[in-house]
C-alpha cells in the first residue's frame, strides 16, 4: 500500500518513497516518503540544530544532557511533528508514538524522507494548511495549546542554582527594587531543601521561609520553587511513607519499587501515568501554596537518574491507570510521556489547590502535548557566543512544534560569561517569550548588575523596554492561547513566500509586528539584517528605514537592532518595577502608517480565570492613510474588564511634514506635537471606553 496526498487539482503534497512500503521490523517500524529538491522541514521541538532540518536526521528519547552544544541529540524533549515547506505552501505531519523515534529529512537518502519507531503503533497525522500558521493551528488544535500564562510570568525573572541561604534571597531581591531593575519572579533552586529532598524546607539557612515569601511577595516578587519528581527512599519521610503505603511508584520487573541515584541520593519515583498517583502527587504542593508560592519547577523528570543508562532500565514498569483502563506498560513506551505527566499532576494539583489562579508550572523534559501544562526552558546551555545564536532556532523550532511559553538560560548556565556576552544574551532575552536568566553552582554572579553600572545601565535600559512592551506581548500571548501562534515567529511563518531561509537562523518576528535582528556573534563582521519586502521603522528611533535590504550594520554593545512592519499599531506602557505595579502616565499608541494597518490590545487582571467570565478588555485599531490625511480608529472596548489608563498617548511615525491640524472624534483638538527629528505627531487624548477616532491633517 502505499499512501498519496494530494490538493483535489491533482497536486502531490506529500506521498510514500516509490519502491518502499512502510517495513516492519519486529515491534520497529518505518516510513518514507519522497522529498522533493525545494522542500524545507521545521519543527521536532528544541533540537539543537539549525531551524531548517533539510539533510539531516535525529532520534527522539529525553535525555538530561547537560553542557549540550550545535548537534547534541536527543535532548530534554520529544515532539514528533514537522511542518513541510515547499515554496509557500505547508503541510505538517505528527507521528503520536511514545517509544524511541527517529526523523531523517534526506540524510541517508538525498530524495527520502523517513521516520519510524521502536515499538507502539503507527499512527500519524497528516495536516494540510497550506499555510504555515494553518498547520499550527491544526496541530495544536488536536495536542492542546498554551493556556494564557499570568502576566507576571512575561516579566523578567531571575534564577540560580543556587540563591543561598535565605539573606542572600532578601539580597538578591532588596538589589533589584534598589537599582531599580524591574522583576517579577526569583527562582529558588535544590538548596532551599532539607538535604536535597523534595517538599522540605533547609530551616537552619532558611530560618523564617514563610516570611520571606511573604515579604517578597510585598515586594512585588514572586517566588518559584524547583520540586523534582524524584522522592528521597527514607522511611519517615511523609512522601516517601505515602506513597509506599499507597503504593504509588514505578516498579521493577519482579515488583519491588524501582530505586534510582538522583540529587538526594537513593529516590522513588511517583508512576505519573496512574490518575491516582497524579492526584496524590498534586495533594504535595498543599503547604508551599498556602504559603504563597506562586510557581512550581519540575527539573529533572526525562527522568533524570545518575546510572548508566541514565534513565530508567527500559524494563521498568509503569501502569497506565485511568477510569478507562488498565494496564501495564514497560518504560520503553513511557518514557517520552513520564514529563509531562508529572507536569500534567502538578498542573492539575495546583488547579485543585487555587482553582481560579493560573497555574504555573516549568518543565525541563515534554512529548507533544505538554504545552498545556507548563512551561519550558532548553536546559543546561553554556555561556558561549555560538549557544548565544543556537538560542534562536531552538526556540524558534520549540515555537512551531506547539510549544510558545519558552525561554533559555540567559548568560549561560554552565560557566562564567564575559560582562558582552551577558549583555547580548540579556538584549535578545528581553525578545525571547519566557526572560529567565539562570546559572549553575560555581560560575560567577549572572545578575544584571554583577558587570559594574556600564553594563547594567545598558541591561537595565532592555529589562525596561520589556515592560514598557507588555501590553503588547501580553496581547500578542492572549492571541497564542487561542491560535497556537507563537509570540517567537520564524521569518518563514509570517512572510511565506518571500523569506529568504538564511535569515531564519538569525532574525525572527516578534509577535506580528516586530522584527528582532541579533548580533550573535563576536566577530566584526557586519550583521547582515534581511527585511521582508515592504516598508520598516527602526523601532528605537521610530525613522523609516530607507537603506535598500539586507542591511549591513555595526550594531554597538548597547544595540538591538529591532524594526516595525509598516502598518502596525504598537501598543506599549509607562515602565514598571513589576507587574503589581500601577503605570504611571498615558497608554502609549505607536503608529507605523503601512498597507493593512491594524493592532490590537488585550488586557485582564493578569492572575485569575476572570477572563473567562467576561473580566477582560479588548480593543482593534486602525488606521488608514488618504491624500491629505491619516486617520486612527480605535474601537469601542469588549469585556467588562477596567484596565489602568486614562489618557492615550498617539504617537503616529513617518509623518513628512508638520500637520495644518488634529481633529479628535471630528473636532479641532490640541494640543499636539511634531517631532521633525523623527518625523511623527503626538497627541494625547483623554481615553473613553467607547473609542476614538483621530484624524492628522495634512
Ligand atoms: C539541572 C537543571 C538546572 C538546575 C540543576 C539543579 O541541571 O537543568 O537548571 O539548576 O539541575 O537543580
Amino acid at each position: 500500500m502505499r499512501i498519496v496526498f494530494e490538493e483535489t487539482s491533482g497536486k502531490i503534497i506529500l506521498q510514500d518513497y516509490p519502491g518502499y512500503p512502510v517495513a516492519w521490523n519486529g515491534q520497529q517500524f518505518r516510513i518514507w516518503k519522497a522529498m522533493p529538491p525545494n522542500e524545507h522541514y521545521f519543527g521536532l521541538g528544541d533540537k539543537a540544530s539549525e531551524l531548517d532540518h533539510r539533510g539531516r536526521a535525529f532520534t527522539n528519547w529525553n535525555t538530561d544532557w547537560g553542557g549540550f552544544e550545535k548537534g547534541t541529540d536527543p535532548l530534554y524533549k520529544t515532539i514528533p511533528f514537522f511542518i513541510g515547506m515547499s515554496g509557500p505552501s505547508a503541510y505538517g505531519l505528527f507521528l503520536d508514538n511514545t517509544y524511541w523515534s527517529s526523523f531523517d529529512f534526506g540524510k541517508e537518502n538525498r530524495d527520502a524522507l523517513s521516520f519510524g519507531a521502536e515499538g507502539g503503533e503507527l499512527d500519524y497525522y497528516f495536516f494540510y494548511g497550506p499555510d504555515p500558521k494553518a498547520v499550527i493551528g491544526e496541530y495544536t488544535q488536536l495536542t492542546g495549546r498554551m493556556p494564557l500564562p499570568p502576566l507576571f510570568m512575561l516579566g523578567y525573572q531571575q534564577s540560580r542554582w543556587s540563591y543561598f541561604p535565605e539573606t542572600r534571597v532578601r539580597e538578591v531581591a532588596q538589589e533589584f527594587r534598589n537599582r531599580k531593575i524591574p522583576a517579577d519572579a526569583i527562582w529558588l533552586d535544590i538548596d532551599y531543601q532539607k538535604d536535597h529532598t523534595v517538599f522540605t524546607v533547609n530551616r537552619d539557612a532558611f530560618p523564617h521561609f514563610e516570611d520571606m515569601i511573604h515579604d517578597l511577595a510585598q515586594e512585588g516578587f514572586k517566588t518559584i520553587l524547583i520540586t523534582d519528581l524524584h522522592i528521597k527512599k527514607q522511611a519517615g519521610y511523609k512522601p516517601y511513607d505515602e506513597g509506599i503505603a499507597n503504593d504509588e511508584f514505578v516498579k521493577n520487573p519482579d515488583g519491588s519499587v524501582f530505586v534510582g541515584d538522583v540529587w538526594p541520593g537513593p529516590s522513588v519515583f511517583p508512576d505519573f501515568t496512574r490518575e491516582a498517583t497524579r492526584k496524590w502527587w498534586g495533594t504535595l504542593f498543599t503547604d508551599f501554596v498556602h504559603m504563597g508560592v506562586r510557581g512550581f519547577w519540575n527539573d529533572m523528570n526525562e527522568p533524570s537518574v545518575f546510572n548508566a543508562e541514565h534513565t530508567m532500565p527500559l524494563n521498568t514498569l509503569h501502569r497506565v491507570e485511568d477510569g478507562r483502563q488498565y494496564r501495564v506498560a514497560d518504560h520503553r513506551e513511557i518514557h517520552n510521556v513520564f514529563g509531562m505527566e508529572n507536569v500534567r499532576a502538578t498542573h492539575d494539583g495546583l488547579l485543585a489547590l487555587s482553582s481560579d489562579i493560573r497555574p504555573v508550572v516549568m518543565t525541563r523534559a515534554g512529548y507533544a502535548g505538554t504545552q498545556r501544562y507548563a512551561a519550558t526552558w532548553t536546559g543546561d546551555n553554556t555561556p558561549t557566543w555560538s549557544q548565544l545564536a543556537l538560542s534562536v532556532p531552538m526556540l524558534l523550532s520549540l515555537g512551531v512544534s506547539g510549544y510558545p511559553l519558552a525561554g533559555d538560560d540567559i548568560g549561560g548556565f554552565g560557566g562564567s560569561p564575559t560582562p558582552e556576552l551577558l549583555t547580548r544574551w540579556i538584549e535578545l532575552g528581553t525578545f525571547n517569550t519566557i526572560a529567565r536568566s539562570h546559572s549553575s553552582l560555581n560560575t560567577s554572579n549572572h545578575e544584571p548588575w554583577a558587570d559594574g553600572p556600564e553594563q547594567e545601565a545598558i541591561r537595565r535600559r532592555y529589562i525596561e523596554n520589556r515592560y514598557r512592551l507588555l501590553p503588547y506581548i501580553y496581547t500578542n500571548m492572549e492571541e497564542t492561547s487561542r491560535t497556537g501562534l507563537p509570540l517567537m515567529r520564524p521569518m518563514f511563518l509570517e512572510f511565506p513566500s518571500e523569506t529568504t531561509l538564511a535569515a531564519n537562523d538569525r532574525e525572527f518576528m516578534f509577535g506580528h509586528d516586530l522584527l528582532v535582528a541579533p548580533q550573535l556573534s563576536e566577530a566584526r563582521d557586519p550583521l547582515i539584517v534581511e527585511l521582508p519586502a515592504g516598508a520598516w521603522y527602526d523601532y528605537w528611533t521610530g525613522i523609516r528605514v530607507l537603506d535598500k535590504s539586507p542591511l549591513a550594520l555595526h550594531p554597538k554593545l548597547d544595540q538591538l537592532p529591532v524594526f516595525v512592519r509598516a502598518g502596525s499599531i504598537i501598543p506599549r506602557q509607562p515602565v514598571i518595577q513589576h507587574v503589581e505595579e500601577i503605570p504611571q502616565g498615558p497608554l502609549e499608541l505607536n503608529v507605523y502608517p503601512g498597507p493593512d494597518c491594524h493592532g490590537s490590545l488585550y488586557a485582564d487582571d493578569g492572575d485569575t480565570f476572570a477572563y473567562q467570565r467576561g473580566v477582560y478588555f479588548r480593543v482593534q485599531f486602525s488606521c488608514a492613510a488618504n491624500a491629505d490625511s491619516l486617520q486612527l480608529t480605535m474601537s469601542s472596548a469588549e469585556g467588562t474588564y477596567t484596565p489602568w489608563w486614562k489618557n492615550v498617548q498617539v504617537t503616529v511615525f513617518g509623518t513628512p511634514r508638520k500637520p495644518t491640524r488634529v481633529l479628535l472624534n471630528g473636532r479641532p483638538f490640541e494640543p499636539w506635537q511634531f517631532d521633525a527629528d523623527n518625523n511623527s505627531v503626538s497627541v494625547l487624548s483623554p481615553y473613553s471606553r467607547s473609542g476614538l477616532e483621530l484624524k492628522i491633517i495634512d
